[in-house]
Parts: structure tokens; C-alpha cells; sequence
């Protein structure tokens, strides 16, 4: 039977992605597709983990310094938060004066974290929850328009989400950031600091392997929606410190020669065995760069805290 003329045939982005990234020289997987229902309840559990510090030194800024965060913005306040996860950061934040808020606009491209998100903070007596299932750059796009006329709007971009990024295209995305807010809007910037080596491995190669379980989680993901053949047990996790890009790499390696097919792209790719993939990057910054970076986006102004262990900085940059 032939397509209707009308029927207007788009090729699903991650199965074109998966497939153009596995040519690339290294092969590559984009870390955005970690995030599947799965991905993300891995991912909830390795913020969790004693050796994964990024959420808890990011939840103990956010309490103690919520007031001089919030202070200085024009009420009343919106909140938008782009990779929103759970929902618990924005809860900790808000939770000395929800009712200051009269609308909190949530982005996430993972449906389930969303709907985790949202229920958290009506849970809190927060009636005015919009839910975005988008990109970060579309899900501000909605956020700016959803606003309340008068009110300002407080952009929160957290959990070192911005060091999942190549430095180029973190700074085009604050700069977009930055272009989408107007005089008396701020956008808080959660960024993880860079840090002994052996301590940053830890983080990304846990002892009990839940992020080996979710760097493997993505090829069970294509397997699963693209008609893949790999054998999870064929790859091994790997966490690399690239100090001269300070950055951590997560890899995935061939434990022997392989062939794989992913039917959805029709695609075979060949593994001798060492061969690897790498699936993420996370950029760790020092305090200065962050706001040097912040104000080369055109920022006006950086205000920064940094926990007593010097292990992650909140800055908040204004618009004036
Ligand atoms: C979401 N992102 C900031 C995490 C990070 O630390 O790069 C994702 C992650 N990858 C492995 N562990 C956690």
C-alpha cells in the first residue's frame, strides 16, 4: 500500500540521531536520550547515592540561601524550571513561601518526571502548576509566554544540567537563555565544581553500579524502540576524567568483537573488542568561569554561593 500523498512522513529524531552518532569517529550516543521512564527513576536513584554529591551540596544551597535568592526579584514572582526532575529542588526553594507564587511553570522532556514534578508541588498547596513537555529552549519559549504580564520571571536551570554540554553550545544556550528574559528576570545556574579526580569517578562509576545501570539502560532503550541488537552484557561502563576538557566521560566499552543492528535506521555497526561509545560528557567548572560565562552571555550581573566544601556554586545572573 502506498503513503498518502498528504500524509507528511517525519523520521523519528532518535532513531536518525542514534543512528548518525554511532558513525561518528568516536561513535557517539547523545546523553539526552538517557531520560526514558526508566532512565529517569535510575537517575532519581543515583542522586541518591553517597558518591553522586551534586544534589544534596545543590538541595543544602538552596535552603539556606532560598530568602537571598528570591529576595532581590520584582514580586510578584514566576518560576520556571527547565530539567525539572523531581520537582525537589524547586520544592526546597519554594518552600518557606509557596504561596508567593502565583504560578511555577515546570519543563522536562521525560513525561514521567514531569507528572512526579507536578504532583510534588500541588502536594505543597501549589494550585498554579503548568507542566511544558519540551526542550529547554522551547520549554522557555512557553514559560515566556504563559507569564503574567507585570510579573518577573525567575529562570532556575539546576543540577549542573548546563555541564552536560560541550562549552560552545553552553554558551550559546545561555546567551538564548539570556535573549528570552527581560529587565528585572534572573536565571539561577546550578554548576558543579571541579574537584579530586578520584572523587569525581566515584560519582560517575558507583560501587553499586547504578550508573553503569543507567549508561546501559540507553542501549536496552534502543534494543527496545528502535529494534536494536545489542547485548547489555557485551558493553562495559566506563567514567573517565579528561582533565585537560575538565571534564568526566562516561563510555560504553565492547567486551569482544560484535556486530550490532538497529533496525530502525538500518544500520549495522561493528565492535572489535576494546572499541567503545560515549554516551556523556559532564563539564566541571571553576566559580569565576561561571560567571565569566554568564556575563558573556549578557548578563548583568552575578551573585554566587558556594558550599562549604567548595564542591558546587548557584549563581544567580540578573537582567538589567
Ligand atoms: C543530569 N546530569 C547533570 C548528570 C551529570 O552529573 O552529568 C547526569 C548523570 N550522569 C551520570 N550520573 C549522573
Amino acid at each position: 500500500m502506498s503513503t498518502p500523498r498528504s500524509a507528511a512522513w517525519s523520521p523519528d529524531p532518535f532513531a536518525t540521531e542514534v543512528c548518525e552518532y554511532l558513525q561518528r569517529t568516536p561513535r557517539q550516543l547523545p546523553s539526552k536520550y538517557f531520560y526514558d521512564e526508566l532512565g529517569s527513576a535510575i537517575f532519581e536513584a543515583i542522586c541518591r547515592l553517597p558518591w553522586y554529591r551534586i544534589t544534596r551540596a545543590e538541595s543544602a544551597l538552596l535552603a539556606r540561601h532560598a530568602r537571598q535568592i528570591l529576595a532581590p526579584l520584582a514580586r510578584p514572582v514566576t518560576i520556571a524550571e527547565l530539567g525539572c526532575g523531581s520537582g525537589d529542588k524547586l520544592a526546597t526553594l519554594l518552600s518557606s513561601a509557596a504561596e508567593r507564587f502565583p504560578l511555577v511553570q515546570l519543563i522536562d522532556i521525560s513525561a514521567a518526571a514531569l507528572e512526579m514534578a507536578e504532583h510534588r508541588l500541588r502536594a505543597m498547596g501549589l494550585t498554579s502548576v503548568l507542566a511544558h513537555r519540551a526542550t529547554y529552549e522551547d520549554g522557555l519559549e512557553h514559560a515566556v509566554r504563559q507569564r503574567p504580564g507585570k510579573a518577573s520571571l525567575l529562570v532556575l536551570f539546576l543540577g549542573s544540567n548546563i555541564g552536560n554540554f560541550d562549552p560552545p553550545v553552553a554558551r550559546a544556550l545561555l546567551a538564548r537563555f539570556r535573549g528570552a528574559l527581560r529587565e528585572g528576570d534572573a536565571l539561577l545556574l546550578g554548576s558543579d565544581l571541579v574537584k579530586p579526580e578520584r572523587e569525581l569517578l566515584l560519582a560517575y562509576d558507583d560501587p553499586l553500579q547504578v550508573t553503569a545501570a543507567f549508561n546501559r539502560n540507553l542501549l536496552r532503550r534502543i534494543n527496545d524502540e528502535l529494534g536494536g541488537s545489542f547485548d547489555l552484557d557485551g558493553f562495559a561502563h566506563r567514567a573517565a576524567w579528561n582533565a585537560a576538557e575538565r571534564r568526566v566521560e562516561m563510555h560504553l566499552v565492547s567486551r569482544r568483537r560484535q556486530q550490532v543492528h538497529i533496525a530502525a535506521g538500518g544500520l549495522d555497526v561493528a565492535f572489535e573488542s576494546g572499541d567503545w561509545i560515549w554516551t556523556e560528557s559532564s563539564h566541571k567548572y571553576e566559580p569565576a568561569q561561571v560567571l565569566e560565562e554568564g556575563l558573556a552571555a549578557g548578563f548583568s550581573r552575578g551573585e554566587q554561593w558556594i558550599d562549604p566544601d567548595a564542591r558546587f556554586a548557584l549563581t544567580r545572573f540578573s537582567v538589567s
